[in-house]
């Protein structure tokens, strides 16, 4: 949201622009963030939303009017991490009565009023399509009543709304694509939470992207639960059966990607997240075409066997999976592959387990994101099946797989060792002032000496050693 908005009334669905700047209402905003890259971007819209109202953001909740926890509800685990700091917050407001305290995001939307009425934990309660109504229902709040809005809409997307880069690096910017998921994995709670699957108008991404490259961003992620199935079919609700008419105008992910790498070759292009059913090749030679997308999917596998991918309604076996690793070694031979696990879903065996780790051993991951299964309400296999590995298994299985994961991340970087990699400089290292750090295109960490370089800039580094996950090496000209 920049502070010198024009009105442009010609341009009907574009951002909605204000001449003067907006005055600070006196009100400060702390907001805190859990879960995933998406739930980070929608806390840009939130305060997008509220500072166009007047609010400024404060990164002390001592000093905070209002604060707002923009919650994940993907696993137990994640739930009872929130549900302590709203406790802190309920004691904050001790001190400050006028304190206003607000639960955002998945288990807003999961639990609805329960914070309000059973557990008097929070103010305000809102879900990930109701952003929008936040303003009132601060005011709804600071007349002492509760405020709730958990709407799950079809077609919000936020593409109008300018996000407020929060705690940016100034080179780096996610970009969401998608809301939603219409996957019903029989593990996740995420079809609940978001609603249906819907697509932004490409028109208001290129939008973003483009400006943020003015303003000396050099690389976008473009966000979606399934960024493969991204269709913009002209409407806001992707269409089931798209006709032969309505596909012709169409832009698919790949066009998108394509569209996106077209600003400049100066701004690099990652996405996440891939879905393993739906990511064709054609995706893959956009990637293999254009410098300036990464070299890296992220493609979560979930299990090695069949039978329980099956169970998972995952769309996929094994074959499948290690099928879509073959293209995109084939197409991509230099990328960079990650992965998302679960381990001790319902009625997994040793021998399944097993499947697990040989998956790992075929595909050589540089890195990955690996859990045990969480049960959460409402999902198909807490309705179908009983979760029946107990806790000590999952925990050991767990442990197998991290420690096959380290070293295959080990093995993954030493490869890089004596190669030159472009690198693109995010920062100073937390080790050293004297030493950047940014990443190369398949996603790992490289550090630097500093010299003259800045954040931004692209740097060609000879990397001559590693550490577990983080190439080290050198300026070459
Ligand atoms: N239990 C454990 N992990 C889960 N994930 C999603 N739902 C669950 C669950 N119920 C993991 C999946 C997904 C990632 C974002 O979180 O691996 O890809
Ligand atoms: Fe959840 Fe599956 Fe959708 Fe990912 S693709 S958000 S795991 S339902």
């Amino acid at each position: 949201m920049s502070e010198n908005k024009v009105i442009d009334e010609s341009k009907q669905g574009e951002a909605l622009m204000i001449e003067q700047p907006v005055q600070p209402n006196g009100k400060k905003l702390f907001l805190e963030s859990y879960g995933c890259a998406m739930n980070f971007s929608d806390s840009e819209i939130v305060a997008s939303i509220l500072k166009d109202k007047g609010f400024t953001t404060t990164q002390d909740f001592f000093e905070a009017d209002v604060i707002f926890v923009n919650t994940c509800a993907i696993r137990e685990g994640a739930e009872q991490r929130v549900r302590q700091r709203l406790t802190e917050y309920k004691k904050a407001k001790k001190t400050n009565p006028d304190l206003i305290v607000g639960v955002l995001g998945c288990m807003a939307e999961r639990l609805k009023s329960q914070f309000l009425e059973q557990e008097k934990l929070v103010d305000i309660v809102v879900g990930p399509d109701a952003y929008r109504s936040l303003p009132e229902l601060i005011e709804i709040a600071e007349t002492g009543q509760k405020a709730v809005n958990v709407l799950l809409s079809k077609e919000e997307t936020y593409a109008d709304i300018a996000p407020v880069r929060l705690g940016s690096n100034g080179v780096t910017a996610f970009i969401s694509i998608t809301r939603g998921c219409d996957n019903m994995c029989a593990f996740c709670v995420v079809p609940f939470t978001r609603g249906r699957e819907r697509s932004r108008d490409p028109e208001t991404i290129i939008r973003e992207a483009t400006e943020l490259f003015e303003q000396g961003y050099r690389e976008v992620t473009l966000l979606g639960q399934n960024v493969d199935s991204y269709l913009w079919t002209g409407g806001g609700l992707k269409k089931e059966n798209p006709s032969a008419e309505e596909l012709k105008d169409a832009t698919t992910f790949a066009q998108l990607l394509e569209q996106v790498a077209l600003i400049n070759t100066d701004l690099r292009v990652r996405f996440s997240t891939s879905h393993p059913k739906d990511m064709g090749d054609e995706v893959l030679h956009t990637i293999a075409k254009y410098n300036n997308i990464c070299s890296y999917i992220h493609l979560p596998v979930q299990s090695g066997n069949s039978r329980i991918l099956e169970m998972m309604n995952r769309g996929y076996t094994r074959e499948w999976y290690l099928g879509r690793i073959d293209a995109i070694r084939r197409i991509i031979p230099d990328a960079g592959i990650s992965m998302d696990i679960i381990t001790g879903f319902c009625s997994e065996t040793e021998e399944e387990h097993q499947d697990t780790l040989s998956l790992m051993e075929a595909v050589k991951y540089d890195f990955g994101y690996m859990f045990a299964y969480s049960e959460r309400p409402k999902t198909l296999a807490e309705r179908k099946y009983p979760d029946d590995v107990p806790a000590e298994i999952k925990s050991r299985r767990l442990a197998e797989i991290v420690e096959l994961q380290v070293k295959h991340s080990a093995e993954r970087t030493k490869a890089g060792v004596g190669k030159v990699h472009r690198v693109l400089t995010e920062g100073v290292s937390k080790k050293s002032k004297e030493q950047l750090f940014g990443r190369n295109s398949q996603n790992t960490v490289v550090v630097f000496p500093k010299e003259n370089f800045q954040k931004g800039d692209y740097v060609n580094v000879y990397v001559e050693s590693c550490t577990g996950g983080t190439l080290i090496g050198k300026a070459i000209y």
